[in-house]
């Protein structure tokens, strides 16, 4: 039995705030008080099987305030994911950073709940065509974004994430980059290296997220005329026009520290409705501005799969690798925490 239950009255107060699109994403006493019982046997299970729950920031938000130990973004879950002692990991995200905890983890059993098994962008390219390219660009040194599977990852030689990406690629020893699998991310990559003086050779793949590249001008130009106190606060992924308008860009932690330390009061959040979300909740003087897109990888991840992933795992649920593929995979993250913190 918990020591401490979660009342409904302490979960509407986290979500009260959140108002987002259809019922969906709109949060009511009465809704929490139907949401409470099952939060509180997940958490229960919890305590009972060692495990932890590490939610990524896209996640809805019942399962953010409800049950998660750990929220942040991509870089952040990796370092957390390394650092927690339970013997389970439920990563309430997409598979890949599942494989990512599981790359730094073998030991632990590592459980991914999400129904729908994908992410645009990982989808887009696979261990032949990086075999391939490497044949072509034989100088190149190749950086993966982490939305890449392990495999991916194992035929690569560092993996990057939004929050670290330029300074990866300004620190690895090398004049000659690919970058994949993002156009936008590799775009603003070349633009941004540029932009520094660095005299470095960026190459990029052709893959895009199809939340983020939804996004244009007319976004900002919208939002400029009606709001134009708001400030534009934008995820690497969306497109070099985009960020070239844009107050600030960074990973989705980022762009929540950022929205933490500036006076400003409204904001229009270019990235999934997740973060939107956060920042109803976690700063309610702050106005969000403007629409979001949702991620259906992300948002296929429910209170209900999570409890039956704890409770009686099915075969999709575990993170299972190929253990060669483990290990080169494992290098690529390793030479990401050297280089980013260097
Ligand atoms: P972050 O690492 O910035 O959270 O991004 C992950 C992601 O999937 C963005 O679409
Ligand atoms: Fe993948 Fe885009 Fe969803 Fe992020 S938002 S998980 S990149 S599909």
């Amino acid at each position: 039995m918990l020591k401490t239950q979660m009342t409904a009255q302490q979960l509407y107060e986290k979500l009260k705030n959140v108002k987002l699109g259809s019922s969906v994403c709109q949060y009511s006493l009465k809704k929490c008080e139907e949401l409470v019982p099952l939060i509180n046997e997940i958490n229960e299970l919890k305590e009972e099987k060692n495990a932890v729950i590490l939610a990524h920031s896209y996640i809805s938000p019942e399962i953010i305030y409800g049950v998660s130990d750990f929220v942040g973004d991509s870089y952040k879950l990796s370092r957390d994911a390394l650092a927690t002692s339970a013997s389970t990991i439920v990563f309430v995200a997409v598979r890949f950073m599942g494989e990512t905890a599981k790359i730094l983890n073998p030991e632990k059993e590592v459980l991914v709940p999400a129904v729908m098994d994908g992410c645009s962008l990982a989808d887009s390219i696979d261990a032949q065509t990086v075999r391939d390219l490497r044949r072509r660009y034989p100088q190149h040194t190749f950086l993966c974004y982490v939305n890449t599977r392990a495999d991916v990852k194992a035929e690569c030689d560092v993996t990057v994430t939004s929050a670290n990406v330029y300074k990866v690629a300004q620190n690895v020893p090398n004049d000659k980059i690919y970058f994949l699998p993002d156009k936008f991310m590799g775009q603003n990559l070349k633009n941004h290296m540029e932009r520094q003086g660095s005299k470095k050779d960026i190459q990029f793949y052709s893959g895009t997220c199809y939340v983020h590249e939804e996004y244009g001008m007319d976004d900002i130009l919208k939002i400029r005329l009606e709001y134009p106190e708001a400030k534009i606060v934008s995820h690497p992924e969306c497109n070099s026009t985009i960020i070239d308008n844009s107050d600030f860009v960074g990973s989705t932690e980022q762009m929540l520290g950022f929205m933490r330390q500036t006076a400003s009061k409204q904001f229009l959040m270019l990235t999934e409705c997740g973060l939107s979300a956060r920042l109803q909740s976690e700063f309610p003087d702050k106005q969000l501005v403007g629409s979001c897109t949702m991620c259906k990888f992300m948002k296929s991840n429910t209170l209900g799969d999570i409890l039956r992933a704890l409770k009686a795992p099915v075969e999709r649920d575990r993170v299972l690798l190929d253990e060669a593929i483990r290990r080169r995979a494992l290098k690529t993250i390793e030479a990401m925490f050297l280089y980013a913190e260097k």
